[in-house]
């Protein structure tokens, strides 16, 4: 039994979706989240800013005592792994476990990823994909509108701002005849219904927050490093700037209040 908090992180409020899931699947778990919506979007920055940020981050988690961190931000997972690994927590994050369960959903063997500016020139995604199946076809489609848009709310399909940005973006990956979409930037749930909408019936959208919570849950059961019965149950949230727009997307998005949210920039 492992009594300390899972520590989440992300450029801002993506993150949350990861969150929804860990409440769901692990409802006996304290979290600490850490959203830098003071420096949101890391998407569209260089290698070594979007590692610096990482490092900063994990650094707040590990202050916080966590027993794990999860980052749930495909941008740092897809540019920061090597840092995550050299944790003296165990670490997880979106890629892996997102490949594996896109593998698993494409029956045509097509798949198209969405993410970041920084996550498909890493091109994380396909290479994780390609080494569970070398045969899968992968359509990789860059969509930096995206973060900006949930940040500042806009994620009803109704929105005609969203159906612009969202037809523009998925217009070649509908074109590649995919079956199956990575949503691979954590913020994209949030657009999920928009997403399905564009490519029709018939595609399976992979949730990377989602998929990440799962896999993290399933480490920590395994090695018996859940919290004693009673024990956790508690959720802090921090962020950089701008709590009360924080707190009023994630309390929509959670259906719980975060009114407690604390703004935190104490980087090393
Ligand atoms: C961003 O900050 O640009 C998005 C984070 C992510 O890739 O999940």
């Amino acid at each position: 039994m492992d009594n300390r908090p899972i520590g989440v992180f992300d450029s801002g409020l993506g993150g949350l979706t990861a969150v929804k899931e860990l409440e769901k699947v692990l409802p006996g778990e304290s979290l600490v989240y850490f959203g830098d919506t003071g420096r949101v979007p890391y998407g569209t920055r260089s290698r070594e800013v979007i590692r610096r940020y990482a490092k900063q981050d994990m650094d707040f988690l590990l202050r916080h005592k966590v027993k794990a961190v999860l980052a749930a931000c495909g941008t740092v997972s897809s540019a920061a792994a090597d840092i995550g690994a050299r944790l003296p927590v165990p670490y997880f994050d979106v890629v892996a476990p997102t490949a594996r369960a896109a593998a698993l959903a494409t029956k045509n063997r097509r798949i198209g990823v969405l993410g970041t500016s920084a996550t498909i020139h890493s091109g994380s995604y396909t290479k994780a994909i390609q080494q569970i199946d070398e045969s899968l076809e992968v359509f990789p489609q860059a969509c930096p509108l995206f973060v900006p848009l949930t940040e500042n709310g806009f994620i009803s399909p109704e929105e005609e701002l969203v159906r612009i940005v969202v037809e523009r973006y998925l217009e070649p990956v509908r074109g590649a005849g995919v079956d199956t979409v990575i949503l691979g930037c954590t913020h994209y749930p949030l657009l999920s219904e928009a997403i399905g909408r564009a490519m029709g019936p018939g595609v399976t959208l992979i949730n990377s927050g989602e998929e990440a919570a799962l896999a993290l849950a399933g480490a920590l059961e395994k090695t018996g490093a859940l919290c004693a019965p009673g024990q956790g149950r508690s959720a802090e949230f921090y962020v950089t700037d701008a709590p009360e727009n924080f707190s009023t997307v994630a309390e929509l998005f959670l259906g719980h209040s975060v009114e407690g949210t604390r703004v935190d920039i104490t980087f090393d």
